[in-house]
C-alpha cells in the first residue's frame, strides 16, 4: 500500500458520524502545531485538511470537523498518523460533506494538544449565481512581507484561493531578496532542504492566516524546483555540484505534496467544478512534458515542441470544449498570449506551435475562457488575440488573460517600472493594462452576466506598515464579447451572508 492510500484509509475508517455534541472547552493552540492548519482541493462533497506536527515517531492525531465556528456541532471526526517519513505532515480527505458549505476543523493529539481552528468550504453543485476567489503567485519570503495573504485572509466571501506557483523560492540566503533570512540558508537541493524551506515559509503569520481561513488550490511553477525548470534541467541547476536533476525534482515534488493540501500526489494539473458557473482547470506548464528552451529558430518553430505533454494538451482540449459552464477559468503558470516581442521564451512564447493549438481550442470553447497567469511579477490585463484581432476595437479576442503581480518578489521600481509599462504596452497591442511595481493579488468575481478581475495592490511589501491595499485596476469580460474591458474602479460588493471567519484560537 502506498503512503497516500494508507492515510486515506486511516481517515475513512475512523470517520464517526453524528458524535454527541459536547460543550467546547476554551482551547489554546499548542506550539506543537506551529505551522498551522490548511485545507484545499475542495469538491462539492469533500475537502483535504492539512497540518504538521514535529515528530520523531509515528503519532496518532485526530481531526474534528464542525459546522460552526464555536465548535458545538461536530460533523465528523477522523484520525491519521503524523510520521517522520512524511516530515510530520498530515493530510486527510474529509468526505461526506454538503455542497457550498463552510466547515471549521481542528487537529488534536492524544495528549490533548490542539491546533489552531481552521475554516474551509466545499464547492457548489448546480446553479450558482455568483462566486469570488482570489489568485496569487510568486510569494518570495526573502524579498518581502506577505501583506497580500493577510488581506485575502480577511475576506470572508471567497470560495477558495488559487496559488499559480512559486509558492516558495529555492535560492540561498540573500541571493534573491534579503529582507528576511531563510532556512536552510543554502540553496535547496535535497529533500531535507526543500522540506525545511517549506516549513520555514509556513511559519509566516500572514501565510498561516490565509491558509487557516480559506481552502487553497496550489500548483507549482519553476521555483518549487529551480529557476526556469523543465523536465530535463533548469537554467541554474548544475549537475556537477548539485547532483542528478531527476533526484532534485523527485525531492522537490515530495516536499511540495507533503506541505500542501493537494489530493492527488502524482500530478498538479487537475480540474475543479464550480457548479454551473465555472470549471477551474489547473495546468502543469513545468513538469509534465516541458522541453528545454529552444536552441535556434528551427527548434523554436518545431510543431512537436512541448510546454505540456500530449496527454495534458488533449485533457485540456476536452475540458475547454464543455458547454455546461459559463466560464472556463485556467490556472496557468506562464504568460499564454504573445508578449513583449518574445522577451521571455520560458513562457508560452517559447512554444508557438503548441500555443497555437491551445488558442484554437480556446477559440472554439462554448464557455468564456479566462486565463489566470503568474510568473511575470507584474499586473497584466490582456486579450487573447485570435487571427482577426483588432487592437483598437478588441474585436476578434477569443478570451482574456489576467495576470497577478508577485505577492512578494523583486521587480522594477519608480521610473524603471513606468518605462517598462510603456515598453510593454508599445510592444504588446493586446495588452490593455499593466502595473509593474506593486505587489498584491487578483480578486476574481464571477456572476452570470460578467467575469470581473480586481487588482488589489499593497502599499509596500518591504515595510511592516505598508500593508494597506488599494484597488488599482478592474476589468470585466462577457461571454458575447470575450475581451478585457476596463471597468469602473469601485470594489465589487461582498457576497452577503458569508459564514464568519475562524476566530483566532
Ligand atoms: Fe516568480
Amino acid at each position: 500500500m502506498r503512503r497516500r492510500e494508507l492515510i486515506r484509509t486511516t481517515g475513512a475508517a475512523a470517520v464517526v458520524a453524528a458524535l454527541p455534541a459536547c460543550d467546547p472547552q476554551p482551547v489554546v493552540p499548542s506550539a506543537r502545531f506551529a505551522w498551522g492548519v490548511a485545507s484545499g482541493d475542495p469538491t462539492s462533497r469533500a475537502v483535504m485538511v492539512w497540518t504538521r506536527l514535529a515528530v520523531d515517531r509515528d503519532t496518532t492525531i485526530r481531526c474534528d470537523v464542525f459546522r460552526d465556528a464555536s465548535e458545538r456541532e461536530l460533523v465528523t471526526s477522523a484520525s491519521a498518523s503524523a510520521m517522520p517519513a512524511r516530515d510530520g505532515c498530515v493530510k486527510l480527505d474529509v468526505v461526506g460533506l454538503e455542497p457550498a458549505t463552510t466547515y471549521y476543523f481542528r487537529f488534536v493529539t492524544e495528549e490533548g494538544d490542539a491546533s489552531p481552528l481552521g475554516r474551509t468550504r466545499t464547492l457548489p453543485e448546480g446553479e450558482v449565481a455568483r462566486m469570488r476567489l482570489a489568485f496569487v503567485t510568486c510569494t518570495n519570503f526573502a524579498y518581502g512581507l506577505f501583506h497580500g495573504y493577510r488581506r485575502i485572509a480577511e475576506r470572508a466571501d471567497l470560495a477558495l484561493v488559487v496559488h499559480l506557483g512559486d509558492t516558495i523560492y529555492e535560492y540561498a540566503d540573500g541571493v534573491y531578496g534579503d529582507l528576511r533570512a531563510l532556512d536552510p540558508p543554502r540553496e535547496t537541493v535535497t529533500l531535507e532542504d526543500y522540506r525545511r524551506r517549506h516549513a520555514h515559509y509556513r511559519l509566516d503569520p500572514d501565510l498561516k492566516e490565509m491558509q487557516r481561513q480559506h481552502p487553497i488550490v496550489p500548483i507549482w511553477d519553476d521555483h518549487e524546483f529551480a529557476n526556469n525548470a523543465h523536465t530535463t534541467g533548469s537554467l541554474t541547476h548544475d549537475p556537477v555540484t548539485q547532483g542528478a536533476w531527476s533526484d532534485r525534482v523527485a525531492a522537490a515534488k515530495q516536499a511540495f505534496f507533503e506541505w500542501t493540501p493537494t489530493r492527488d500526489e502524482t500530478q498538479v494539473h487537475r480540474s475543479l467544478e464550480l457548479g454551473s458557473l465555472a470549471r477551474l482547470v489547473l495546468l502543469d506548464a513545468r513538469m509534465d512534458g516541458r522541453e528545454a528552451p529552444p536552441i535556434d529558430t528551427v527548434d523554436w518553430m518545431r510543431s512537436d515542441r512541448r510546454l505540456v505533454s500530449d496527454a495534458q494538451e488533449a485533457w485540456l482540449g476536452e475540458l475547454v470544449s464543455g458547454d455546461d459552464v459559463a466560464y472556463t477559468v485556467l490556472g496557468n503558470q506562464v504568460v499564454l498570449a504573445p508578449f513583449a516581442a518574445l522577451e521571455n521564451l520560458d513562457a508560452w512564447d517559447g512554444f508557438p506551435a503548441q500555443r497555437q493549438r491551445v488558442m484554437q481550442a480556446l477559440s472554439a470553447a462554448p464557455s468564456l475562457p479566462i486565463v489566470m497567469t503568474g510568473d511575470t511579477h507584474g499586473s497584466l490585463a490582456l486579450d487573447l488575440p485570435g487571427p482577426t484581432y483588432a487592437a483598437d476595437t478588441q474585436l476578434g479576442s477569443i478570451g482574456v488573460e489576467w495576470g497577478a503581480p508577485a505577492l512578494a518578489s523583486p521587480h522594477f521600481t519608480g521610473e524603471a517600472s513606468r518605462a517598462r509599462e510603456s515598453m510593454l504596452l508599445e510592444a504588446t497591442p493586446h495588452l490593455r493594462f499593466t502595473e509593474q511595481e506593486k505587489k498584491g493579488y487578483v480578486l476574481l468575481d464571477l456572476d452570470d452576466t460578467r467575469a470581473r478581475a480586481e487588482w488589489w495592490l499593497v502599499e509596500d511589501a518591504t515595510r511592516a506598515d505598508g500593508n494597506r491595499e488599494t484597488l488599482t485596476a478592474a476589468f470585466e469580460a462577457r461571454a458575447d464579447d470575450r475581451a478585457s474591458r476596463e471597468a469602473e474602479l469601485a470594489p465589487s460588493p461582498v457576497i452577503e451572508g458569508a459564514p464568519s471567519l475562524a476566530p483566532d484560537r
